[in-house]
């Protein structure tokens, strides 16, 4: 089997390295512990926290084909498989209210049409596709700010006026289709086992709806779980994959129902699997690479679309997949460029806005992708949907945050961070404001409003891996938000309107053409790592009229906001966070969740 480089954020691997012996297969199941102590919680304004559980994933053992190199040496950096800590995708199959505050400002139409199909449970990877909340794209849009000013109602569907594209949806609203090929009795070499629990049928009539199922990834393994079991530690489904690793997933909210759920994942190999855990069946997107042949970092369902995906590739390109059509060698169709003329030889990812491969206005739609941008010579990191469905937010390792009108496949803002990679990224509930993290261990507040960052957040002391507002203590004025980083830990910021006033003259966007902006990014950061270090002459390169390029802010001039909680939450790198309406839950590098239950949830301890 064609198998790829591992990301380079990872170690590289030992693939196919037919080392020949098998390893033991010590299978572990996954525990459930319920530690107490004042170490395990922590008091903010409203109240204390108190870690309700942990919840262990179980650690597979590596497929006998990739048996591992045993170094004695205890200081040798063995090469690990590429490989992701532990997120998760949550999934509530009710739909339930959402923080009313979110909604201030909205017009009473724009909730109405939408109020049905919106779920409570927050969730990274989870998008709020039918308007649903998230903690990553709370949902609404003030209409007072022009430039964002667009209510869920009038956004329209990613790729409308392409006939071809409409085609495929929603012919049978009652009946979804399913994935091609049967999981249980899969022979391919991709998946090595699946392991079905033999009493799910009857767990899956016993549940109520409204309790929260979890996907999560662990190494080479994917497993379904119930949160709302008494025996929540044991998978509902466990997917042991052969040599690839599943780097994300994501659950589809409009498509969901108790008798049928769409999940994509993205894998290391770049492959994509659309999954229906309901029937076990499956199919294979991307198979081989044969699109696009680098890891896969981010996936996302575009909201609202029942079919249509988004894969953020390490390569720098934004593919997207539709999950019922079949792969077709890639070939770049006339390219376009959306924000600049063109890209001359050797010049970095800077030197031009979006680069549309093909566009979802393309003419050829029988097979997939049906649309491919590339953004940035170096790895997509992570993206965002913004709440109003006309925004996506991209943050790259070379240390970029753009914001781009997915729907135009146009490119918008493109900002830099203080030094180093971007990692993840988030829009707040009202869509007014986007969150970045990463190497710089700073948590960036970008307004959209004023097209310029507003404060720099100072509290981990390594790389940020996750940040996602906390809607339920949001409202038009005052923000929460959470972030968790490399160094395990947990902290919760709070920010008002105004406490980001900023002199006016002080936001120096640039528009159209641009003079040399980065010049002061370069001296700025010239003590710093990797980012915005080459060919910054090219700036001079034309810009489309609406694109703007922002200089890197010096540190002085821009408010540092503490945290108000900074708390050790894993003696791992922590991965991922989202706020539900009970609990805080964050997941490790190691695969334990933890769910810190809010001041005033339920206490009730579930150990037996
Ligand atoms: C895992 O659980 C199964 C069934 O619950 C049990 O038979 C097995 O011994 C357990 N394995 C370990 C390593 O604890
Ligand atoms: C998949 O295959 C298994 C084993 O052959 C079989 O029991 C099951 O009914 C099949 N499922 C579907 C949905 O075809
Ligand atoms: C197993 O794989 C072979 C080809 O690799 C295919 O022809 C056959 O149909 C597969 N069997 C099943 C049960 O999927
Ligand atoms: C299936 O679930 C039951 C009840 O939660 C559990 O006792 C059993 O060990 C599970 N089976 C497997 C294979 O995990
Ligand atoms: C570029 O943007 C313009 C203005 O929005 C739009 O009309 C045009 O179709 C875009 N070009 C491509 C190739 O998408
Ligand atoms: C997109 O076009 C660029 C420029 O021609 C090319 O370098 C890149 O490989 C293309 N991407 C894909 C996925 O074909
Ligand atoms: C976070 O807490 C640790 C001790 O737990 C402390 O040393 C550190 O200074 C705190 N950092 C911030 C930014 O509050
Ligand atoms: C929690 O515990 C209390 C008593 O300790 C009990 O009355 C209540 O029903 C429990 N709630 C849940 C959700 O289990």
């Amino acid at each position: 089997m064609f198998v790829l480089p591992p990301p380079p954020r990872y170690p590289s691997g030992q693939y196919g390295a037919g080392l020949g012996h098998a390893v033991p297969m010590i299978e572990t199941n996954n525990t459930i512990s319920n530690p107490e102590g004042p170490e395990w919680q922590f008091l903010v304004g409203e109240g204390q926290y108190v870690l309700k559980e942990d919840l262990h994933l179980a650690t597979p053992p590596p497929h006998p084909s990739e048996a591992p190199v045993i170094n004695p040496n205890p200081l040798a950096t063995t090469p690990q498989a590429a490989t992701a800590g532990t997120r998760l995708s949550l999934l509530n199959l009710e739909a339930r209210a959402i923080p009313a505050f979110t909604f201030k400002g909205f017009a009473d139409a724009t909730l109405a049409g939408s109020s049905s199909s919106i779920t409570d449970q927050s969730g990274k990877d989870r998008y709020s596709t039918e308007g649903g909340m998230s903690s990553e794209d709370g949902r609404g849009t003030s209409t007072s700010e022009p430039p964002t000013s667009v209510t869920l109602a009038s956004a329209p569907a990613f790729g409308e006026g392409n006939a071809l594209l409409t085609q495929t949806s929603g012919k049978d609203a009652t009946k979804k289709k399913k994935p091609k090929n049967n999981m249980t009795k899969s022979n391919s070499s991709f998946i090595s086992r699946v392991i079905v629990n033999e009493s799910l049928a009857r767990k899956l009539a016993d549940r109520s709806n409204d309790g929260l199922f979890v996907f999560a990834n662990i190494n080479r393994a994917f497993q379904w779980l119930d949160l709302s079991s008494p025996s929540k530690q044991d998978y509902l489904t466990k997917i042991l994959f052969t040599k690839a690793h599943c780097l994300c997933h994501d659950v589809n909210l409009v498509t969901k129902s108790p008798a049928h759920i769409d999940v994509i994942m993205g894998f290391s190999t770049g492959e994509v699997i659309w999954w229906e855990p309901i029937s076990q069946r499956y199919t294979r997107l991307n198979k081989n690479g044969v699109i696009n042949s680098t890891p896969v970092s981010k996936i996302k369902w575009i909201p609202g679309s029942e079919n249509l995906f988004l894969a953020g590739h390490m390569d720098g390109s934004l593919v997207v997949y539709d999950k019922e059509k079949d792969d077709a060698p890639f070939i770049p169709e006339d390219e376009q460029t959306n924000g600049s003329e063109t890209v001359p030889e050797g010049q970095s990812s800077h030197d031009y806005a979006i680069l549309i491969n093909k566009s979802v206005h393309s003419k050829n739609q029988k097979m997939n992708p049906v649309a491919a941008w590339k953004l940035s010579n170096q790895r997509i990191n992570s993206f965002s949907f913004s709440p109003d469905r006309r925004h996506l937010a991209v943050v790259c390792e070379d240390g970029t945050l753009r914001i781009i009108d997915y729907l135009k496949e146009e490119l918008l803002d493109l900002y830099h961070s203080y030094y180093g990679g971007l990692s993840c990224v988030c829009w707040s509930p009202d869509a007014k404001y986007v969150l970045t993290g990463g190497q710089d261990d700073l948590i960036s507040i970008w307004s959209m409003a004023d097209s310029a960052l507003v404060a720099r957040c100072q509290g981990h002391h390594s790389f940020v891996s996750d940040v996602a507002f906390d809607p339920w203590r949001c409202d038009d004025r005052n923000y929460r938000f959470g972030s968790v980083g490399e160094d395990g830990r947990l902290c919760l910021w709070d920010f008002g309107v105004g406490m980001l006033h900023r002199p006016r003259a002080q936001s120096t966007a640039q528009r159209g053409s641009v003079s040399s902006p980065l010049a002061l990014q370069r001296t700025e950061s010239g003590q710093a790592s990797t980012g915005h270090t080459k060919s910054d002459e090219s700036l001079d390169s034309e810009l489309g009229d609406d694109m703007v390029k922002h200089p890197v802010e010096p540190r002085a001039r821009i408010p540092m906001l503490p945290p108000v909680l900074n708390k050790s939450v894993d003696t791992h790198p922590t991965h991922w966070l989202a706020f539900t309406e009970d609990a805080i839950m964050t997941s490790c590098k190691s695969g334990h969740i933890r769910t810190w239950l809010r001041p005033g949830a339920e206490h009730n301890k579930t150990s037996s």
